[in-house]
């Protein structure tokens, strides 16, 4: 059964491994979600998931990264990662997505996302639009 805890330092090489591991992730320093709302997925002693997020105000947070090692993907670890993440916060969530992460996007919508906007020119390497999408907890 997957454990969710907050992430710390001795989780930076799993998690820099994982999202190596994952294009459609964002490509961040994992150092530095250590400043951030920053949360793993433990199956046993291995970090196979992880989540960043951040407070934007009272009533709206931003989901900066999510990703989980290819092995353990479609087993409800990124959905156990968002609900943690999201447990008993009443209010807006936004994220980003790459327009061409049809994958990321089927993960959200089924966890009542919706697009909310579109970012032209977004991302780098290689270059591609954004798709905001927003879920609303009330
Ligand atoms: C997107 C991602 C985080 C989903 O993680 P996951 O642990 O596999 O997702 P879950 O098992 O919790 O899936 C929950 C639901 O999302 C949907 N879903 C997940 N993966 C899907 C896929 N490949 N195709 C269609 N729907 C999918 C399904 O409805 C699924 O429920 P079900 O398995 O009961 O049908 C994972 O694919 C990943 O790490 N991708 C690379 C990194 C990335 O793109 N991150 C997003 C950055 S914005």
């Amino acid at each position: 059964m997957t454990a969710i805890r907050r992430g710390g330092a001795d989780d930076l090489d799993a998690v820099a491994a994982i999202q190596r591991a994952s294009p459609g992730a964002a490509r961040w320093n994992a150092a530095d979600y250590l400043d951030r709302e920053f949360l793993v997925a433990l199956e046993g002693d291995r970090v196979v998931g992880f989540l960043v997020a951040r407070t934007v105000a009272a009533d709206e947070r931003e989901i900066l990264n999510l990703a989980v090692a290819p092995d353990f993907r479609r087993k409800g670890v990124a959905r156990a990662l968002l609900d943690c993440a999201l447990q008993s916060f009443r209010g807006s969530v936004f994220l980003e997505v790459r327009e061409s992460n049809r994958v990321a996007q089927d993960f959200y919508k089924s966890l009542g996302f919706k697009e909310f906007s579109r970012r032209k020119g977004y991302y780098e390497s290689p270059p591609e639009t954004a798709i905001v999408m927003k879920f609303h907890s009330c």
